[in-house]
């Protein structure tokens, strides 16, 4: 539930932090945090596709210790990634599949991240509360997910 002003000065933040960065795994580390105290999450980071195409393994992340591992199709996220498309879950008992990755987190919103026409991973947000993101935040965090596509 975040303004467009909000995300605007978000987007600028992290292409001050990312942007003489070539390293992937710093940057993601970066924007993970930046993400996770900015728009106050119980869980913010990446989930990136195996070499084989099977899994997403767990990447850079800010909050509690989470699932390693996570098949294609399976979750919040495997969903995002097989039907390649954002998912934004209100709230995530009634999303039939849900993996329970840690304590509490009750809305989830999760974006594939696309590079030359391939999905390498995803981003996934978590927080404590119903109904947290908005079209607001749809449209902003979708803004932050085409910086993180340019800089893979
Ligand atoms: N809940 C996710 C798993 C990842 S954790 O939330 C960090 C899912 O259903 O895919």
């Amino acid at each position: 539930m975040k303004s467009p002003e909000k995300y605007e000065t978000l987007l600028s933040q992290l292409n001050g932090l990312t942007s003489k960065e070539t390293d992937r795994i710093a940057n993601l580390g970066n924007i993970s945090s930046l993400l996770f105290s900015e728009l106050n999450l119980l869980w913010a980071g990446f989930y990136i596709v195996n070499q084989a195409g099977t899994h997403l393994v767990l990447g850079p992340f800010n909050g509690h210790t989470a699932c390693t591992r996570i098949e294609k199709g399976k979750g919040v996220c495997g969903t995002s990634w097989a039907e390649e498309r954002m998912i934004n879950v209100d709230d995530v008992s009634r999303f039939t599949g849900y993996i329970a990755c840690g304590p509490s987190a009750v809305s989830e919103i999760v974006f594939p991240i696309k590079v030359e026409g391939k999905i390498v991973g995803v981003l996934d947000l978590d927080t404590q509360t119903p109904n947290a993101f908005d079209r607001d935040d749809e449209i902003g965090l979708g803004k932050v997910v085409e910086l993180i596509e340019k800089l893979w």
